[in-house]
């Protein structure tokens, strides 16, 4: 089996938020435009009419759920509705508690500051963004030594959207802070296809229904992952096909990228057939499964396993990660315990 392929990458939402410019362009700027997620969108619609009504900034927002589900494009679609600048960055990318001091000081009244993979965030970082949160203003140590003196200084009313694959991770004190939580739900198909429909009008791509339901019940229910197959499925279009989407094209172009029925790419075999063959469908850890397929175990947890657990095809258990029945049935192999018909 080649594993290192490029499908692993086109089915794996990046990480690390950074997009191109066109996916950029797909993003939804208002609610009306964003597709799913409805409970979240009829409570935030809510949150954002009550703010603009009292004049306020809008209370902190906790967006949690797998990757690519559209956690950076909802904050636009906030910012958009508040009529407010967003200013984005990451965990990572905030090395020292004056970074942070410095893009919280440049921010308007009412401005939005996305802070993506939130969990990552150090703790010293993390301690500046307390009284932010709550009192906006900050604490700033001035020089060195017996003569370091600590100000305060105030900053504008200001909304921190907070964007990660993983809530668990929070400190206590962090995630008491915000006051509007949101988990994203993956997507269903029917969601999928529109969205796949939309983005192909913007691309300008001619695409039947059946060609949009085919990328979209192929794309492990994540937006990001039916925008990149629906751009690749264009490029097969264009080169060797008739130009338009139809359901036969999408099927041929996806059959080319390794990518079956279910949406489940070469990595997903690997780690299934793993379990099967090398710990008799499990538990097994997934610690011992990342290293038994060479694939980080984060990875496996953040990218592959919501897609596998929401199919029905793995399941968590406290001594560790199972095989379902369908998953034997799926691979063409007798399920254990069930006698045979022959
Ligand atoms: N593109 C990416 N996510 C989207 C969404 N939820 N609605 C519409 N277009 C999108």
């Amino acid at each position: 089996m080649d594993l290192s392929s490029d499908d692993a990458r086109l089915l794996s939402p990046n990480l690390n938020g950074s997009e191109d410019e066109n996916e950029l362009s797909l993003r939804p700027k208002t609610l009306d435009d964003y597709i799913g997620q409805d409970k979240v969108k009829e409570n935030l619609r809510v949150y954002i009419e009550a703010a603009k009504k009292r004049g306020e900034a809008l209370d902190h927002v906790l967006l949690y759920g797998p990757p690519g589900l559209g956690k950076t494009t909802l904050a636009g679609v906030i910012a958009n509705e508040l009529g407010v600048q967003l200013r984005i960055t990451s965990g990572p990318a905030i090395e020292k508690q004056g970074d942070l001091a410095a893009l919280l000081t440049n921010l308007n009244p009412g401005d939005i500051l996305f802070i993506d993979e939130i969990h990552r965030m150090s703790r010293s970082v993390e301690e500046v963004l307390y009284p932010a949160m709550e009192d906006h203003s900050i604490d700033i140590i001035i020089g060195k030594g017996p003569s370091a003196r600590s100000i305060r200084l105030d900053l504008p009313p200001f909304t921190l959207i907070g964007a990660t694959t993983r809530a668990g991770q929070l400190t206590a004190p962090l995630r008491d802070r915000f006051g509007c939580l949101f988990r994203l739900e993956l997507y269903t198909p029917e969601e999928l296809g529109t969205i796949v429909t939309r983005s192909a009008g913007i691309l300008g791509i001619g695409i039947e229904e059946d060609g949009a339901m085919e990328i979209a019940s192929r794309s492990r229910g994540t937006p990001r992952i039916a925008n990149r197959l629906l751009k690749r499925t264009r490029d097969f279009a264009e080169v060797e096909g008739c130009g338009v989407i139809t359901e036969s094209e999408a099927q041929r172009a996806l059959a080319r990228m390794d990518i079956d029925e279910f949406g489940l790419d070469n990595i997903d075999r690997l780690l299934l057939r793993t379990i099967i063959s090398s710990y008799n469908g499990g538990p097994v850890g997934l610690e011992t499964m990342a290293a038994a397929i060479g694939e980080e175990a984060v990875t496996i947890e953040d990218v592959y396993e919501p897609y596998l657990m929401q199919i029905g095809f793995l399941a968590r258990t406290p001594r560790g990660r199972i095989v379902t029945n369908a998953v034997y049935s799926y691979f063409g192999l007798p399920v254990p315990g069930q006698q045979s018909m022959i």
